[in-house]
């Protein structure tokens, strides 16, 4: 299916903001999806209410993406530090994500979405697990999008993890510890073969990283929006991409002549 059928099913198709340049926009964007219980006590609701509504946010942000030409979209759904919440919401979160995955693989199918998802995956419910394993295969080959979720996800537990399995390469004799440079810890990730975000979302007023992506982020530009996320619309998406748009990215090099 071509790009511009798969991305006009269901709905309209959604065009390019005047004012964005499609030549500029970020191949990857990370999102850290933050405010979810403030949006639904805001509204005098239970915060799992607010998970469902950041459900319905993240959909729209990764059709949107697609849309717009965004290569890769990382989304943060759930921290290995969200284990310590109350046992009825990371229950319900579980619940939610495994819901949410059966009822959109197929629109993910038919929209080219390629699909993955990165953490601890073995820690999961192992039905979630199932579904996880199965919409990755069935969307490997889709030429679309590509949509990480972030789930059981920490950083520092993903360096540690790229460090033992390089130390077991090096034990077994296959790996020279002089062998091992930047593309080589890249590679023991779980984002590798995706290209580091070029631009960090986080929704809520939050100005922290919460174990997010702390190899992957070194050089992203970085856009913090009060919006909370059961909030995070096509216009806010539109102001981070312009906020990206307004920046010089110099990598340590010197500010280029226009
Ligand atoms: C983000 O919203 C969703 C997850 C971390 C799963 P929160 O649940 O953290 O919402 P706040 O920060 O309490 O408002
Ligand atoms: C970060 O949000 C994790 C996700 C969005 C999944 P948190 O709400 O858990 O982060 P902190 O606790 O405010 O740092
Ligand atoms: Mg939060």
């Amino acid at each position: 299916m071509s790009r511009a059928l798969a991305t006009t099913f269901n709905t309209e198709p959604r065009i390019l903001p005047q004012g964005l340049d499609p030549m500029r926009l970020p191949r990857h964007v990370a999102v850290i999806m933050d405010g979810n219980g403030r949006w639904a006590r805001q509204r005098g609701l239970p915060r799992m209410m607010g998970h469902r509504a950041g459900v319905e946010a993240l959909k729209r942000t990764l059709r949107l993406c697609n849309d717009w030409g965004v290569g890769a979209l990382t989304a943060y759904a759930f921290s290995t530090e969200n284990w310590s919440r109350p046992g009825e919401e990371v229950t319900f979160l579980m619940t939610l994500f495994e819901r949410v995955l059966a009822r959109e693989l197929e629109a993910l199918e038919r929209e080219q979405v390629r699909i993955r998802f990165l953490g601890e995956l073995e820690e999961l419910p192992e039905g979630l697990q199932r579904l996880i394993a199965d919409a990755t295969d069935r969307t490997a080959m889709n030429t679309g999008i590509h949509f990480n979720v972030c789930t059981n996800y920490g950083s520092r537990r993903e360096l540690v993890r790229a460090a033992q399995r390089l130390a077991c390469q090096v034990a077994a004799g296959t790996l020279a510890p002089q062998q091992i440079d930047e593309a080589a810890f890249a590679a023991e990730l779980h984002t590798a073969g995706e290209d580091d975000p070029d631009l960090l979302i986080r929704t809520s007023g939050e100005q922290r990283l919460s174990n997010f992506l702390l190899w992957q982020l070194a050089y992203a530009e970085l856009h913090l929006t009060d919006v909370l996320w059961p909030d995070f619309d096509a216009g806010a998406l539109e102001r981070a991409l312009l906020d990206y748009q307004g920046r010089q990215r110099r990598f340590g090099g010197v500010q280029t002549q226009p």
